[in-house]
């Protein structure tokens, strides 16, 4: 069997390439359901709490310094801030390894810290959403300690174990493991056991309903606190065939085009336990849901999120993400980029497949992405502010729920290390020792990773120009970029055209046009314009035009029949219009309300 690439990228590039389900247009779609929800009209802000403000001084984020900084969160206009995992962990994969699940990680802080902080969110009208990670756990955990100590013990079924003496088990990826295995071998009980991530990540058996009643009980205990939310770390994956049988490479081609992450997402009990996990906690309380929908396509996302079906509000897709990178290497660029028309199609069908019900998002980054900046405008100092508005712009004008990533809003961009040195996160290191071990082209994965790393936007929040940007006093865990000098906050808050203050303008602006740019009909214009997307957002007999500029060459766009009318928001003064023809400048964005319905 071939070996698997580390983390979902290279699974999700290929299950997202193709996808058998062809999506009604997007003109002949009703608006959504009707149903207005908090949760579709918010803007989601994303702290990775490790890198945010660390108040004791150890180079780590924590919750007291998160806390002290809640007034700036406050003051973006966001509604709900979404947190990486914040519990017990030895950190092995920065808190996707829990080994505590009602404990607060020792370098964040203590439960103490955590109530004061959630208490001050609410006050101040913020909502917290908590990531949770229930496809594994660390195997620091009491649950794997006490599972792995003998076949008999009582907790050995809330892990997959497979006895050595039936043989190898049938090969199964393991995303951050040099060899590419999900099953490591445990001398002590003479078995395997399976981890889809690191080792370190032993997979929770949801097949056990003692397993899912102890999942249950721990997320009530953080309702009953107050919590608002769960983003679902890869949910998808939690059922699993436990006969776990030979996957061939033909079946994995015939039946989930070819992609691992495809056949993760596919187990047979999936929508039982999240119905379950639904009746049993979601549904007592007013609370948002988000899946990381890795493995889901177009065909399937809707089951995750179809009211009807009472299992989770939102998911968030990869097709997007992955555009623009080579098959079969891991986070290669391709060297032409990619292609806007391609970028414009995926979202037009995205947003198509939740235009009768459910509900979508959007994204442009997060901790598993690179920044936005890099990988989707252009970060040289000529394009850095029009750029990172331009995809704010896009952000904040689509319709489905907006997550955006803290420091984007300052336009924080890679950090491109040279060396595997400066690299911290688990993927980039094994992927390095995996391609080492075949001799393949370390100068060349590195050259990728400078684009593709998921360490590029975990480096420490840019609050001032100082030596270590205002976010530690002693060494950060992980370097901080150089362009802290001129990215700040403190040197944005005082420059009145800044890339911060637009963010605030924009999130304004879809706040006060609900209807219009959260729930209005969207429909792609002039989709084969190789520099501009073009569309219209509409509601209640009105209509805007959102033109975006992702070229460094600026853009035409043809008007046909449409009359311009009042400039709602514009990232580079003036819009130059003649006749029909707008000519856009390098990366500007503007959405400007029509006079007439066409086109
Ligand atoms: C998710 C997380 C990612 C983590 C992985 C394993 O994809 O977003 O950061 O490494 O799951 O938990």
């Amino acid at each position: 069997m071939k070996k698997q690439a580390p983390f979902l990228y290279i699974l999700i590039l290929l299950s997202t390439l193709s996808c058998n389900n062809s999506p009604k247009q997007a003109a002949d779609m009703p608006n959504n359901d009707g149903q207005k929800k908090w949760w579709k009209e918010a803007v989601v802000y994303q702290i990775y709490p490790r890198s945010f403000k660390d108040s004791d001084g150890d180079g780590v984020g924590d919750l007291k310094g998160l806390t002290g900084k809640l007034d700036y969160v406050k003051s973006l206009g966001v509604d709900i801030v979404w947190l990486n995992p914040i519990y017990g962990s030895p950190n092995a994969d920065n808190g996707y390894d829990i080994s505590n699940y009602d404990d607060i990680m020792k370098e964040f802080g203590t439960m103490a810290d955590f109530d004061v902080m959630l208490g001050e969110m609410h006050k101040r009208g913020l909502k917290l959403v908590m990531d949770l990670v229930v496809n594994h756990c660390s195997d620091e955990h009491e649950w794997f300690k006490q599972s792995r100590s003998s076949r008999t013990n009582p907790y050995r079924n809330y892990f997959h174990w497979w006895p050595a003496e039936k043989g190898k088990p049938a090969f199964r990826p393991g995303s951050f493991e040099v060899d590419g295995s999900g099953w490591r071998f445990d001398s002590l009980t003479n078995s395997y056991y399976l981890h889809y991530f690191s080792y370190k990540q032993p997979d929770l058996n949801w097949e056990n309903p003692k397993l899912r009643q102890e999942i249950y009980a721990m997320m009530n205990r953080w309702f009953k606190k107050g919590v608002d939310g769960f983003r679902m770390d890869v949910i998808p994956f939690i059922s699993k065939d436990t006969t776990f049988p030979v996957i061939t490479e033909a079946e994995l081609k015939e039946k989930y085009n070819g992609a691992w992450d495809q056949y993760m997402a596919s187990g047979p009990t999936l929508h039982n336990h999240l119905q379950e996990m639904n009746k049993e906690v979601l549904s007592k309380y007013d609370v948002m849901t988000l899946a990381e929908g890795a493995g889901t396509t177009k065909a399937t996302a809707m089951n995750l999120v179809d009211p009807d079906r009472k299992e989770l509000d939102m998911s968030y897709h990869f097709e997007g993400v992955s555009l623009g990178y080579l098959p079969g290497e891991f986070k290669q660029m391709d060297p032409a980029g990619y292609k806007l028309t391609e970028f414009k199609k995926i979202y037009s069908d995205w947003d198509s497949v939740f235009a009768d019900k459910g509900w979508g998002t959007v994204y442009l980054g997060n901790h598993d992405q690179p920044r936005m900046l890099t990988r989707w405008g252009n970060d040289a100092p000529e394009f850095r502010e029009a750029s990172s508005t331009m995809l704010t712009t896009f952000l904040l004008s689509m319709r489905g729920t907006p997550f955006y990533y803290f420091g984007d809003e300052l336009g924080m961009s890679n950090i491109k290390f040279d060396k595997i040195d400066d690299y911290r996160d688990i993927e980039s290191i094994s992927m390095y020792e995996q391609i080492k071990n075949k001799g393949g082209d370390l100068q060349r994965f590195l050259n990728g990773q400078k684009i593709g790393a998921r360490d590029n936007s975990r480096t420490p929040f840019q609050w001032d120009a100082s030596a270590n940007a205002g976010f530690t006093t002693s060494t950060p865990w992980l370097k901080i970029n150089d362009n802290k000098k001129e990215i700040n906050v403190e040197a944005e808050e005082k420059n009145p055209n800044s890339t911060l203050h637009y963010f605030r303008k924009m999130v304004k602006l879809r706040k006060d046009n609900k209807d219009m740019l959260v729930y209005g009909r969207y429909t792609l214009l002039d989709k084969n314009n190789p520099d501009v997307y073009a569309y219209t957002r509409e509601a209640n007999g009105e209509k805007v035009l959102v033109l975006l500029s992702f070229s460094k060459n600026g853009g035409a766009f043809n008007l046909d029949k449409m009359q311009l009318g009042e400039e709602w928001i514009n990232n580079q003064q003036p819009l130059k219009v003649n006749g029909n023809t707008i000519s856009l400048q390098p990366y500007q964005a503007c959405i400007i309300k029509l006079k007439t319905s066409a086109p």
